[in-house]
């Protein structure tokens, strides 16, 4: 198995650990075949991700698309921060191995749920935002 230099800094050297005081909205999505939890703060002003901050207790691959997902999305809108899927990230990150592919979809789903936070504490529809599920098992069955 091999991984690419970018997954290989964003994990060594991953962007955006910790969390946000006051977060807009925070989401934390489990995956329970390999037991990983992963944990995205958003702080969201006049629509605008301002910050994106993430914990996990996850693997390498989990760490570099979620170090690589909060960086992608900070200073977007949330409608452009909804294209940042775990594809998008997997590309910014010139890939990741097939068996790895899961670990992307805990990124993009913790995201998920912490937009879906802030749009119920703001009372305020997302449009193509899907309820968020606590574990990608329940969405993402044939990965
Ligand atoms: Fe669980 Fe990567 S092995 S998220």
């Amino acid at each position: 198995m091999e991984y690419s230099e970018k997954v290989m800094d964003h994990f060594m050297n991953p962007r955006n650990v910790g969390e946000i005081e006051d977060a807009s909205g925070i989401g934390q999505v489990g995956n329970m075949k390999c037991g990983d939890i992963m944990k995205v703060y958003l702080k969201i002003e006049d629509g605008i991700i301002q910050d994106a901050k993430f914990k996990t207790f996850g693997c390498g691959a989990a760490v570099a698309t979620s170090s690589m997902a909060t960086e992608l999305v900070k200073g977007k809108t949330i409608q452009e921060a909804l294209e940042v899927t775990n594809k998008a990230v997997m590309e910014a990150l010139d890939g990741l191995p097939p068996v790895k592919v899961h670990c992307s979809c805990l990124a993009e789903e913790a995201l998920h749920a912490a937009l879906w936070d802030y749009a119920q504490k703001n009372n305020v529809t997302i449009e193509g935002l899907e309820p968020p599920v606590n574990d990608i098992d329940e969405k993402h069955h044939h990965e």
